[in-house]
This record gives C-alpha cells, sequence and structure tokens, in this order.
C-alpha cells in the first residue's frame, strides 16, 4: 500500500472499507442513495471500489458530474457511458444476453438524439433536454437494466446548473430527476449520487428541498480505531516506517478523529522526517503541530474550513463561522443556551433573528451531519468540535 494524499485512491492502496460498502450496497437495495460527507473523506475511493468489485448482476457507471457543464451533456454522458460498458468485451449478465441488441440499438438512438439537441432560442415551456431524458427512463423501465449511476458531486453540478439558468429550469431538472427515480425505484436500476458541498444546503438555498427528500442518505464514517490502528499499521510497514503500536495509539489520541488522509498524512510526515529510530511521543507531537495542523498539505482540515462557504448561504456561513470559532475555545463544548447567545450576538434584533427562524437549528444541524461537531447524549447534551485537529486547525486559523 503505498501513502497517497489527496487524489482518490483504489486497488491496493484502497484501505478495505467493507462494512461502508455493504451499508451502501445494502441501501441501494431498496432505494436511491445520496453519500455525504466531506471533502476528502473517501467517498469517491469507495466508488471505485463499488465499480471494480459491482455487486452481482450490476453494471456500474462512474460518472464526475464536475466534468459537465449542461444537462444535456450530463445525459448524454450517462448513455454513453452505458453503451461503452456494455459493449466492453467479456462474459456478459443474463439480463444483457436476453435484452442486449435492442437495449443497445436504443441506447444508440438516444445517444444520436442527444447530439441533436440544440438551445432553444425562444422560451419553451419544456427544457430541451427533456425528451431525452424521458426516454432514456422510458428505456431503463422497459428493459429494468441493473445499471448502478455513481454520480459523484451532485450538488457541484446542480450549482453550476444553477448559476446558468433561472431557478425555474433547475427545478425543472431536479423534479425530473426525482421522479425518474420514483418511476424506478421498483426496477433495477439505481442512482448513488455523492456530494462534498452539502446537497441539502444547495437545494435548501433553491427553496427546493423536497425534490431531494427520498434519498436514502448516508454519512460517510471515519475508520473506527481499529480499523485506524491496522491502517496505520499496514501504511507503516508497507513505507518502510518504524511506528510501533504505543506510536500507533498516540497518533490517534492526537488526531481525535481517523479520517483515512490524515493518516496518510501523518504516516508521510514521519517517513519524510528520516528517524534514525521509531519516533517517540515527543516527535509526534512535533508532527501533529507543525505538520498536521500548521501544515500546508492538510488538505481535509482546509477543504472543511472553505466548505462552510460553499454549504451555507451568507447569514448562516457567517453563523457557523461565530459559533466554531467560539467553540474551539472552550474546553467542555457550549450548551443550547450559549448557542443562542452567539446566535444574539450576531444578530442583536429578535425581530431579524425570527426572519431566519431555523437557521441556528440548520447550521448546528449541518456541522454535526458534516462531522464537524458532536453532541453528547446526555447530561446537558452540549456540543463539542468533533476531533482534536479540527478544533486545534479552527484555533490557529481563527487566532
Ligand atoms: N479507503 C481508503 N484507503 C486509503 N486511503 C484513503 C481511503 N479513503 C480515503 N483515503 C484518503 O483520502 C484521500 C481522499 O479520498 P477521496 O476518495 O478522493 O475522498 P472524497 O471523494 O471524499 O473527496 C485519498 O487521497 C487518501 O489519502
Ligand atoms: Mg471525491
Amino acid at each position: 500500500m503505498n501513502i497517497k494524499v489527496g487524489p482518490p485512491v483504489s486497488e491496493d492502496n484502497f484501505y478495505p472499507r467493507p462494512e461502508l460498502i455493504a451499508r451502501l450496497l445494502g441501501a441501494l437495495e431498496h432505494a436511491h442513495v445520496a453519500f455525504l460527507g466531506p471533502r476528502r473523506t473517501g467517498k469517491t475511493s469507495c466508488l471505485r471500489k463499488i465499480v471494480a468489485t459491482p455487486p452481482t448482476g450490476y453494471v456500474p457507471i462512474l460518472l464526475n458530474l464536475e466534468q459537465y457543464d449542461s444537462v444535456e451533456a450530463w445525459l448524454l454522458a450517462m448513455l454513453e457511458h452505458v453503451h461503452a460498458e456494455l459493449k466492453k468485451p467479456g462474459p456478459k449478465a443474463p439480463w444483457l444476453v436476453e435484452k442486449g441488441i435492442s437495449f443497445l440499438g436504443r441506447i444508440e438512438e438516444l445517444t444520436i438524439m442527444g447530439h441533436g439537441i440544440k438551445l432553444a432560442a425562444t422560451k419553451e415551456k419544456t427544457a430541451p433536454w427533456r425528451p431525452l431524458a424521458d426516454k432514456l427512463v422510458r428505456l431503463l423501465k422497459d428493459t429494468n437494466a441493473p445499471i448502478l449511476f455513481l454520480l459523484d458531486e451532485f450538488p457541484v453540478f446542480l450549482n453550476l446548473v444553477s448559476k446558468k439558468h433561472t431557478r425555474e429550469e433547475v427545478e425543472a431538472l431536479l423534479n425530473w430527476f426525482r421522479s425518474a427515480r420514483q418511476d424506478l425505484v421498483d426496477h433495477a436500476p439505481r442512482f448513488l449520487v455523492t456530494g462534498s458541498i452539502g446537497l441539502k444546503g444547495v437545494v435548501r438555498r433553491l427553496g427546493l428541498s423536497p425534490t431531494i427528500n427520498d434519498f436514502d442518505t448516508l454519512e460517510i464514517p471515519p475508520l473506527s480505531e481499529a480499523e485506524a490502528l491496522k491502517f496505520l499499521e499496514v501504511l507503516a510497514k508497507d513505507n518502510g516506517v518504524s511506528l510501533p503500536v504505543s506510536g500507533r495509539r498516540h497518533i490517534l489520541k492526537l488526531l481525535g478523529g481517523a479520517w483515512p488522509i490524515l493518516l496518510q498524512l501523518f504516516i508521510s510526515e514521519i517517513k519524510e522526517a528520516h528517524f534514525k529510530k521509531a519516533p517517540v511521543k515527543a516527535d509526534l507531537d512535533r508532527i501533529y503541530r507543525e505538520c498536521l495542523v500548521a501544515g500546508a498539505r492538510n488538505e481535509y482540515c482546509t477543504g472543511m474550513f472553505t466548505r462552510l462557504k460553499e454549504a451555507f448561504s451568507e447569514s448562516e456561513c457567517r453563523l457557523a463561522q461565530a459559533i466554531l470559532k467560539q467553540l474551539c475555545r472552550t474546553e467542555h463544548g457550549l450548551s443550547r443556551e450559549e448557542f443562542e447567545a452567539v446566535h444574539a450576538a450576531l444578530v442583536p434584533v429578535p425581530e431579524q433573528r425570527a426572519l431566519h427562524g431555523d437557521e441556528l437549528d440548520y447550521v448546528l444541524d449541518t456541522l454535526k451531519h458534516d462531522g464537524y461537531v458532536h453532541q453528547d447524549f446526555d447530561g446537558e447534551q452540549r456540543t463539542r468540535f468533533a476531533s482534536h485537529i479540527l478544533r486545534d486547525f479552527w484555533t490557529r486559523k481563527t487566532s
């Protein structure tokens, strides 16, 4: 296993996450899935793993939606990938043997139709992509093709579409996509979308939250302690880094949250420090402070920092920043009343606060789902930073 910090990993560099993959595939049996989590937490790597070892009978199609700048381009890409996938040599699934020629023929027809789409100069009632989109659903339904569309970074695509088109047009797209999912939910085809920039925030800003309600949402978790210890052991060993179990445990204690990228970064910094002997606690403390918290390569924390701007509207973002700034300076977290006080300090006029009634709840909820903060179950149910590294990163950024 090679050290990889940043881009998605695959094959031997992917540390297996069988439970997570099984949960994703289990959810897909009954629903379409939104697989959410901040950037650099390992979502694309999991999708690649699904593509490499798909569930029996399924044909996975992985598309990075950041590459498409129009609905037409997205629909066409889905069609062209299905076509290419099914024409690949090799033993065919029984489904394709039965439906093969007619299915491929219809895909080809649709692709040609898609390439012919011209943006209408006049305002038409239906979007120019709509006939193609409807035919695609019809085809998937008729053939019951077990295709698993893995659509990476769906909210980035939505943001882009919403910059180029009116809100009504984005609404038409989201409504079409939802009804397509609903039409297909009792059939074999499945959609999985991922989102790093807050899918819920993006549709909320558009006032279109109900259009994604049907997704079964799964948030990517960090590694469990046992997984993280094993991952550190394997990664260190494979890369010639000497790190006894006490060191591995100390790393997890320092980070307080075992995201694979942070473990990768830690091992990579130890390797680059060229220690003569295995690093002792003081060495690890220094690497944590200087390279992880303050280092430029920590894409996870910088991503979390900039993500607030993407996930929230302006006023929500201000509130989130004020909350986190206060939170990283408290030892025991904050209570509900203290959060309300932060909100009141930021927006002193009660009527103005009431205008965005659920803003505080929404911001706290999003920060929780993002793995930013964690609320105690018992006692005063105080909320604190979910990991030490984020807290220390945030303290440094805001001091
Ligand atoms: N299962 C894994 N095994 C090893 N490294 C991983 C794994 N998942 C994530 N990573 C680390 O996280 C980084 C980002 O992964 P990626 O899949 O691109 O995340 P995302 O798609 O959520 O942005 C990788 O470069 C790697 O360092
Ligand atoms: Mg990704």
